[in-house]
């Protein structure tokens, strides 16, 4: 038998480390004989899990004193979800939280992240609490806990309090940023004796322009540049102001970042050029988020190309927006931009996608598992991050049942084969990601999709709300099992 190693044991092995070099991909299968491939592992203490969030699979909207939130308005609303459904019953896991954490707990998986519904705590948004809002977020935790799960909590996964949106416009007043802040310190001075990692917001380059700018997201806006960044600039200075708030409320040890999907950029060819012009691209286009975030500035770049377009903001905001924090949680499903090198400013070329770019049965989700590998490399060298967790990776697929009752889910399994496989990759090129939470747990609300996408490792039947483990949940089962993709 041949003792597991990893790729940086082998680049050990080959000497290659001591030159500061990785072993290169397929050196295993060079050094190995046939017949005896040994899978590379990931590191020891590496972090597995899944994903959920509130709205999308809670259901109980009226239950204990919630609030309605921008998207039970937006979801009941004539016209804005494809099958006509919301999230009222969704996977009704807030009665069914004890056989879902039993579902994590059969893939081995050592973490769940969920999202706090903000209209369950706060049912206006801000002033007096409900006194029943974090009962159920209680219950859920005691029972990770009590299962050996560590649970990941996000602040805000979208549902924002209707009553925020109504009285200031939500993420176009900074009240709403100050409303977030306070919120968030609640909870932790509630929950923080169990939940150890908060997540504040979750793809605030996804809400902020399709609900404020495109108009396809709660609460369904269609405002111009100005007032989109203008809302991001708000969405940016509550992740700040919710940062010091946790580390005022919060125990010692108490961990705290962001969920984003970084515009991740791939370069189309890796050659040092463009390797390059795809760090410079990444800095720019995720500029009006995440660099300001990590760096306390809008760089020169953004404030030229939005002009007039720019947010007001004051150097007070962006020392509180930089408030430093305890790791980078990245949401990495498709490439943003394929990358080259290019003379003219800003030094880099985006190209354009072929039309027949494979994608997964959303159109969005084109197949590029190579993101996987350069989003985390990128974000860690550019930002000096030094902990980085993928809060989401996982894909849409056009499920059925077979015959035998179960589901085949051939294409998910390709596709969390493929990303893994660049994940391995980027940790063994010394990416410090630390943990990975598969998107998702189970089939769910997907938004304007309703439930007509499904982007669960575990079946739901919404009919009976019955759950079977798809193929995809075996094949990660196995992986967090051995450590490892394969035998
Ligand atoms: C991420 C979100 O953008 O992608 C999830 O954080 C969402 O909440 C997932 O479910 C899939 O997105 P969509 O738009 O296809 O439902």
């Amino acid at each position: 038998m041949f003792k597991k190693i990893s790729r940086r044991d082998l680049a050990g092995l080959l000497g290659l480390s001591a030159l500061g070099l990785a072993a290169p991909a397929g050196a295993q299968r060079s050094a190995a004989k046939p017949g005896t491939y040994v899978p590379a592992s990931f590191p020891k203490d590496f972090l597995w899990g899944t994903a959920t969030s509130s709205y999308q699979v809670e259901g109980a909207v009226d239950e204990d004193g919630r609030g309605p939130s921008i998207w039970d308005t937006f979801a009941h609303a004539e016209g804005n979800i494809e099958d006509r459904s919301n999230g009222d019953i969704a996977c009704d896991h807030y009665h069914r939280y004890k056989d879902d954490v039993g579902l994590i707990r059969d893939l081995g998986a050592k973490a769940y992240r969920f999202s706090i519904a903000w209209p369950r705590v706060f049912p206006d948004g801000i002033g007096t609490p409900n006194p029943k809002g974090l009962d159920f977020y209680d219950r859920l935790i005691d029972e990770l806990l009590k299962t050996g799960i560590e649970p990941y909590a996000t602040l805000y996964h979208w549902d924002l309090p209707q009553a925020l949106q109504e009285r200031v416009g939500g993420w176009l007043s900074s009240e709403t940023s100050r409303a977030f802040a306070d919120y968030a310190g609640h909870v932790v001075a509630r929950l923080g004796d169990r939940v150890r990692s908060f997540f504040t917001v979750n793809e605030c380059g996804r809400f902020v322009p399709f609900g404020y700018g495109l108009g396809i997201d709660a609460p369904g806006l269609k405002l111009p540049q100005a007032e989109v960044n203008q809302a991001r600039h708000h969405v940016a200075l509550a992740h700040g102001l919710a940062v010091q708030a946790i580390r005022a409320h919060g125990r010692a040890g108490t961990r705290v970042g962001v969920a984003e999907n970084i515009t991740s950029c791939v370069p189309a060819i890796d050659t040092e050029a463009n390797i390059e012009a795809t760090r410079v691209a990444t800095r720019e286009l995720n500029a009006g988020f995440l660099n300001v975030i990590l760096t306390g500035a809008y760089t020169e770049g953004f404030l030229r190309y939005a002009g007039a377009t720019a947010p007001k903001f004051t150097a007070e905001e962006l020392k509180i927006i930089a408030t430093p924090t305890d790791f980078l949680g990245l949401n990495i499903y498709a490439p943003g931009h394929y990358i080259t090198a290019s003379d003219r400013p800003p030094g880099f070329d985006v190209l354009p996608f072929p039309s027949a770019f494979p994608h997964m049965s959303s159109d969005w989700l084109r197949i590029a598992p190579e993101t996987m590998y350069w989003a985390p490399r990128l974000a860690a060298e550019i930002w000096n991050v030094d902990a980085i967790y993928i809060s989401e990776n996982g894909t849409s697929s056009i499920d059925r049942r077979a015959g035998d009752g179960q589901v085949y889910d051939l294409d998910r399994v390709m596709f969390l084969r493929n990303y893994l496989g660049q994940l391995q990759r980027a940790i063994a090129d010394g990416v410090p990601v630390k943990g990975y939470f598969l998107w998702s747990l189970m089939d769910n609300f997907e938004w304007i999709y309703g439930y007509g996408k499904r982007f669960g490792v575990y079946w739901v039947d919404f009919e009976t709300q019955a759950r079977t483990p798809k193929l995809s949940a075996f094949f990660y089962r196995d992986v967090i099992a051995r450590n490892a993709i394969g035998a």
